[in-house]
């Protein structure tokens, strides 16, 4: 399973990455505000050093103004996806986007209907968004497994990349079910390192290690 990091914020993608867990990065509308810089120049920057996919999000409405600004994103690094609305101006997008070979990551997908429109229309990546469907009472990873099961059926090659990632269980769900990419903010993360038998037996080999070198 690949990790993508769910961040804008470069210095944090920068610790990830010397970790060598840093397979590709999405940002949306949102982190970028949150991040404090220029969009631009931020993507550039993240693009500079981060091999994999970096997706980008187009803000227009319709077909026309989408894949103008995926022409100019895919300009600001070698790695750019571009993240397109599920919506149906947003698939006419896909299709363009996919004749001119330019990758496409489609967000705001909360049922396994809007995946499976997505794949026909040829996205690259598409994006369930766990998190907020269970914000509103659902199962959010229901989706991801009739999604997995709807895509093996037929054979799409879009990639199934589990999004609004809250907590290590959603990580794990998602890699049991065959999600395969997991977008996952920095904090959440960190926190698959932990373990706190991990801390309690390291501590104690320490403590014996100090006895014996001390004999
Ligand atoms: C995915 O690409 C989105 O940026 C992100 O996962 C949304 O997560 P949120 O629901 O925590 O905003």
């Amino acid at each position: 399973m690949e990790f993508f990091i769910d961040t804008a914020e470069v210095d944090k993608i920068k610790e990830l990455h010397d970790m060598g867990l840093v397979d590709g990065v999405t940002t949306n509308p949102s982190l970028i505000k949150k991040a404090g810089r220029d969009h631009e120049q931020t993507i550039k920057e993240i693009s500079s050093f981060v091999k994999g996919p970096v997706s980008v999000e187009a803000l227009s409405e319709d077909a026309e103004g989408m894949v103008k600004e995926a022409e100019e994103y895919v300009k600001w690094g070698h790695n750019i996806v571009v993240k397109i609305p599920m919506t149906p101006e947003g698939m006419k997008a896909v299709r363009k986007l996919a004749k001119k070979n330019i990758k496409t990551n489609v967000t705001l997908v909360f049922s396994p209907l809007q995946a499976l429109i997505a794949a026909k229309a040829g996205a690259t990546y598409v994006s369930p968004f766990i998190g907020r469907l269970d914000d509103i009472g659902h199962v959010g990873m229901d989706i991801i497994a009739q999604i997995r099961d709807i895509f093996d059926n037929y054979g799409y090659e879009t990639k199934i990349l589990a999004a609004s990632i809250r907590h290590p269980t959603h990580v794990l769900d998602s890699a049991l079910i065959g999600a395969d990419v997991a977008t996952v903010p920095p904090e959440i993360l960190k926190k698959l390192f932990n373990h706190p038998l991990t801390e309690i037996g390291l501590k104690k080999f320490l403590e014996d290690a100090k006895q014996w070198k001390k004999e």
